[in-house]
């Protein structure tokens, strides 16, 4: 193997001084209160415990590119100011109040959504998760047509609670019990197989 690897550019950011629990230590308290199906990578599994926009950094200080960093929560990078900033003002006036009653927030977030969606996608309902988002999906669709069955494309993943998970079509990321009554898989005829 060659030793001229690429080296990580500079950036100009020092993480703090960690000094919490031990990877040992995280790894024992997960082992005995945490359900085995939240799985680590790698026998000796990183700790991630900062991060600053595309870097995230051990509890050693050592920076890592992160190339996980593909959900909605990171896709401004970790801890971008702006991002930080709004959740400090927010988290300092209010934390949390129930849809019925009323709040700017959630009118104007939705407003800016559907100024970004094409003309047809005009109303928004706002979720958790991509489960929750498909469960919901396949809840309408039956309620809006009177009609029951739908037609998923085979190897596809679309969650794993119980309704999504008789959407997904990956042997991998379905249990075996009764979960997909009504749901036809079809080939997805864009794909060579
Ligand atoms: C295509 C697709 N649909 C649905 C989901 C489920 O989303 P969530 O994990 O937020 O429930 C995922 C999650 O990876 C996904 O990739």
């Amino acid at each position: 193997m060659s030793n001229n690897l690429p080296s990580i550019p500079p950036f100009n950011y020092q993480p703090t001084t960690y000094i919490g629990l031990s990877a040992q230590q995280v790894i024992d308290l997960r082992k005995q209160y945490i359900n085995p199906v939240v799985a680590t990578y790698y026998q000796q599994p990183i700790m991630i415990v900062e991060g600053s926009m595309q870097y995230v950094f051990d509890e050693t200080g050592k920076r890592y590119l992160d190339a996980f960093a593909g959900i909605a929560t990171v896709n401004v990078g970790h801890c971008h100011p702006h991002v930080v900033q709004a959740i400090q003002e927010q988290s300092a006036k209010l934390q949390h109040v129930t849809t019925l009653y009323l709040h700017p927030t959630i009118a104007e977030y939705s407003q800016m959504l559907v100024d970004k969606m094409p003309d047809d996608l005009s109303m928004v309902y706002l979720v958790n998760s991509g489960s929750e988002a498909n469960d919901l999906a396949m809840l309408m669709a039956r309620v809006y047509t009177e009609n029951f069955d739908l037609i998923a494309l085979r190897n596809g993943y679309h969650g794993m609670s119980g309704n999504s998970m008789g959407l997904t079509a990956q042997s991998t990321w379905k249990y075996s019990t009764p979960h997909h009554f009504g749901i036809h898989h079809a080939i997805n005829a864009a794909l060579p197989y």
